[in-house]
C-alpha cells in the first residue's frame, strides 16, 4: 500500500543523499497517485471542519479547493512584488488557535520565486510550540536556474520532523500521465496521511514503481534537469529581448513571466520536449 519497497528505498536514498534527512523506508516514505493526490490525501488527514490552513497567494490551484471540501478554511498570506518572497510578518498575524497547517510551494508555481534558509528559519520559529502542520510542496525541487539551491524542509532540522513533503515524478521525469508522486515525513505524520491514502487510493501501479526505481539509480537523470530548463529558459528569454515583453526574475520551475508596458504579468510555460 505504501508503495514498492525498491521505490521507497530509491526515494530515501535521495532524499538523504540531496537533503541529509535519512527517512525510514517502512515508515516515513509514500509512493503516490501524483502531487495532487498527495496533497489532497495530507489535508484530509490533517484537516477538519473549521480549522485553517494559510496558503500563499497566488496560490497552486488545488490547495484550496483540498481545504473546502474537508471543511476547512484557505487563510490567505500575500507574497510581495517583485521577488514574491512571503512577508513573515503577515504571517504571524494570521496565526490562530484554529490554524491547523501552513502550504509552501517552493520553487512556487507560477511566479518562479524560492524559499531561502532565512525563510524556513522564520517558518520554524512561528510554528514553534504550536501543533500546525507543515504541507510542502516540492514538486519543482530539480527546476532551478543560475546555480540557485533547494532549500527543502526535508533538510531543515526542525521543520523536516513536523512536515509532509510532496514531490511529483510528473515533473521529474516528464512522465505526468503516468500520474507518481511522493512524500516523506515523519511516522507519526505518515501514519495519518496513511489512513486517508489507503481508502482514497490505496496503492499505485506496481510496474512504473519499478520502472522508476530502477531509472532513480542514475542521479544523474534528475540532477542535470536544472542545466536542461537552464538552456530552455536562456533560450527564451533571449528571444523576448527582440519583442515588447519585459522578463521578471524567475529563479525555477517551468514557469517564465513577463510584462509589456501595457498588459499586466503573463505567463510561459517551458515544455519539457522539443
Ligand atoms: C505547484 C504544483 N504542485 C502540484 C502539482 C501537481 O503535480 P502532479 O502532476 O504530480 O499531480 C503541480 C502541477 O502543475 C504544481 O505546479
Amino acid at each position: 500500500m505504501a508503495g514498492m519497497p525498491e521505490l521507497r528505498q530509491a526515494i530515501v536514498d535521495k532524499v538523504a543523499a540531496l537533503y541529509g534527512s535519512r527517512f525510514d523506508v517502512e515508515s516515513e516514505v509514500t509512493v503516490t497517485a501524483d502531487a495532487t493526490q498527495a496533497i489532497f490525501t495530507a489535508i484530509a488527514a490533517f484537516v477538519r471542519p473549521g480549522d485553517e490552513v494559510i496558503v500563499f497567494e497566488q496560490v497552486y490551484d488545488s490547495y484550496v479547493p483540498a481545504i473546502e471540501t474537508v471543511g476547512g478554511k484557505a487563510v490567505y498570506a500575500q507574497l510581495q512584488f517583485p521577488d514574491y518572497a512571503p512577508d513573515w510578518a503577515q504571517v504571524v498575524q494570521l496565526i490562530t488557535p484554529r490554524t491547523r497547517m501552513v502550504i509552501v510551494n517552493s520553487p512556487h508555481n507560477p511566479t518562479g520565486s524560492l524559499l531561502t534558509a532565512v525563510d524556513l528559519k522564520k517558518l520554524a520559529e512561528l510554528v514553534r510550540g504550536t501543533d500546525i502542520v507543515e504541507l510542502s510542496d516540492e514538486v519543482y525541487e530539480h527546476i532551478l536556474f543560475d546555480g540557485e539551491d533547494h532549500a527543502s524542509l526535508c533538510g531543515h532540522p526542525e521543520l523536516a520532523p513536523r512536515s509532509i513533503v510532496v514531490s511529483s515524478f510528473g515533473k521529474t521525469y516528464h512522465i505526468t500521465g503516468w500520474k507518481i508522486g511522493y512524500v516523506v515525513g515523519p511516522a507519526a505524520l505518515m501514519a495519518e496521511f496513511r489512513k486517508v491514502h489507503q481508502f482514497n487510493v490505496f496503492t499505485v501501479h506496481a510496474p512504473s514503481q519499478l520502472a522508476l526505481a530502477d531509472y532513480m539509480q542514475d542521479a544523474s537523470r534528475h540532477l542535470r534537469l536544472a542545466a536542461f530548463y537552464q538552456e530552455k529558459r536562456d533560450f527564451f528569454r533571449t528571444l523576448l529581448t527582440e519583442t515588447p515583453f519585459e522578463p521578471l526574475p524567475c529563479r525555477g520551475t517551468y514557469f517564465q513571466r513577463r510584462a509589456t508596458r501595457r498588459s499586466p504579468i503573463c505567463l510561459t510555460v517551458l515544455l519539457p520536449s522539443g
